[in-house]
């Protein structure tokens, strides 16, 4: 049986499914596959802290421009990519997708230059600012326009990322190429790197996590699945760093990892195995920052946008052992539809391949986290529902025609409000906020690949240890109800503020799942 790729994808969607498998190999013959090209491994594009590059570490002095260009990738041996970069010159370095490193209320000063063929804007995803400021799709520049940023950033320390906004093309901008990272620094990070003698770029590593597919000519292949692109895309080929199939050499010493979920629908359930046997690590942050104290884990769930920054202390294992970053079957989608949805892949290779002479040890406390009193709370219900080519938030979808439209959802400065989620659709939703961080309150009626990691942190919420602290992003499974508590915020000067509120994959809110609430 010899389909084309196009028809092969459109009978996948039809639901034509289960012996896939065994098929894909003679079906499948324009794409490259995991098996001849993968035989080797790749070493991980470690973020460079001063030569600029892919990734490199960039500390802006003073105002700057970000052309948003198309460019190559070297992502696969051969031909290179053709993708979209965020692309940066200063000091007589070129950056692309540059990781931001900006002191919490330090000014950013940034003109967006849009050298793409469509429109498109930045946002600043996680931090708290104007809604001018912030990449609202309304103010996404058409080709060869811009956009002016200027703003302090207000927001704890972490690890905080930016992405295009601009509604319908989201996916597909991401999809190519456009992500980023920024790491806000405050006294308790600098704080940590001190005592665990981290230093950026070396034993401080972001990991910037996706999955591709790609066309036998190296090219991305951009195929979301189902009706309107409903089942979202999946990659058969893990990338981290834009790497496929990485490994690093590491010491016998603690090295800290900072994850972001940038897959676009594709939710990694991470564990560390050494041979199959699980090993813990540390979670000492989330989104908005640091946790209050380290937790001890040996398994999380990391979905796309969500953060988690741990620690890895190498010393519990000898030199030549080799440990590995693991993506297990998460089990949230219904993966009837194709099996590459719920696959089980390496993600990353450690190689321990020296000894070291470090003697920190990992901190009893890391920051004060502050809380947040529900008592006189607002409630707001929000339903999750759909499922044929759209989905609905309260019953409401994004009307691109409208951007500024009222979606019954207005509030004040400080104001505090609960929202409830309940998903009654048949896939996880990880919903996301613009503006003020928020604190999960309970999880209910959950699906047993998250009712276990309940059973772990044990505190009576139903949470899993990823729910707490400051979070900007929350995975909804299908038929749980998901509680957040948020205290509303307007940072000025505009009033109201217009801030989105979306399902962050991509293709959900592209294709509509996404509207807004008002803080005056
Ligand atoms: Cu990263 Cu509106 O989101
Ligand atoms: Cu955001
Ligand atoms: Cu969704």
């Amino acid at each position: 049986m010899k389909l084309p790729r196009r028809k092969f994808l459109k009978w996948l969607s039809m639901g034509a499914v289960s012996a896939y498998w065994g098929l894909l190999t003679s079906c499948d013959d324009k794409k490259n596959n995991n098996t001849a090209v993968f035989a080797r491994k790749y070493p991980l594009k470690v973020p460079s802290a001063s030569q600029g590059g892919l990734l490199g570490y960039f500390r802006p002095q003073s105002s700057f421009s970000i052309s948003v260009t198309p460019s190559y990738f070297s992502i696969l041996p051969g031909a290179n990519t053709p993708g979209l970069a965020y692309v940066v010159q200063d000091g007589g370095k070129t950056y692309v997708n540059p990781t931001l490193v900006v002191p919490s209320g330090g000014q950013l000063s940034v003109t967006m230059q849009n050298g793409l063929a469509e429109k498109t804007i930045i946002h600043w995803h996680g931090l708290l600012l104007d809604w001018l400021q912030d990449g609202h799709p309304y103010y996404s520049a058409p080709s060869g326009g811009n956009y002016s940023y200027n703003f302090s950033v207000p927001n704890r320390s972490g690890l905080y990322f930016y992405h295009p906004h601009p509604h319908g093309r989201t996916g597909y901008q991401v999809y190519h190429g456009l992500s980023g990272l920024m790491i806000v620094e405050d006294t308790d990070e600098l704080n940590l790197r001190n005592q665990l003698q981290l230093t950026l770029g070396e034993t401080d590593i972001p990991l910037l996590l996706q999955d591709r597919n790609f066309n036998s000519d190296n090219t991305f292949l951009y195929n979301p699945l189902g009706p309107n692109g409903n089942m979202g895309v999946w990659g058969e080929v893990p990338l981290v760093n834009f790497t496929p199939w990485p490994y690093l050499e590491v010491r016998r010493r603690i090295y800290r990892f900072r994850l972001l979920g940038g897959a676009n629908s594709r939710p990694y359930r991470l564990v560390l195995l050494k041979g199959n046997q699980k090993q813990s690590f540390h979670l000492i942050g989330v989104e908005g920052g640091l946790l209050d104290k380290p937790y001890l884990v040996d398994e999380i769930f990391l979905a796309p946008a969500e953060r988690a920054d741990i620690l890895i202390d190498f010393r519990n294992f000898q030199v030549g052992d080799v440990v590995r970053l693991y993506n297990l079957a998460h089990n949230l989608v219904p993966s009837g539809m194709n099996p590459v949805i719920n696959s089980e892949f390496e993600v990353l290779e450690f190689r321990i391949t020296q000894d070291d002479t470090y003697t920190a040890s990992v901190p009893q406390s890391l920051s004060t986290l502050g809380s947040l009193s529900t008592s006189g709370a607002t409630t707001v219900s929000l339903p999750l529902q759909g499922g044929q080519g759209t989905f609905t938030i309260g019953g409401l979808q994004w009307d691109s025609t409208n951007p500024l439209k009222d979606y019954g959802l207005n509030f004040n400065n400080n104001q505090v409000v609960i929202f409830e989620f309940t998903n009654s659709t048949g896939m996880y939703h990880p919903m996301h906020l613009h503006g003020p961080t928020f604190q999960v309150l309970r999880r209910q009626n959950s699906p047993q690949v998250i009712s276990t990691l309940a059973q772990k942190l044990n505190d009576g919420t139903g949470r899993m240890v990823t729910d707490l602290g400051w979070k900007d992003t929350v995975i909804v499974a299908a038929g749980e109800t998901v509680q957040i508590a948020m205290k509303m915020q307007n940072p000025g000067p505009s009033s109201p503020q217009y801030y989105l509120l979306h399902c962050h994959i991509l293709e959900h809110h592209d294709a509509g799942m996404m509207i807004q609430y008002t803080v005056t």
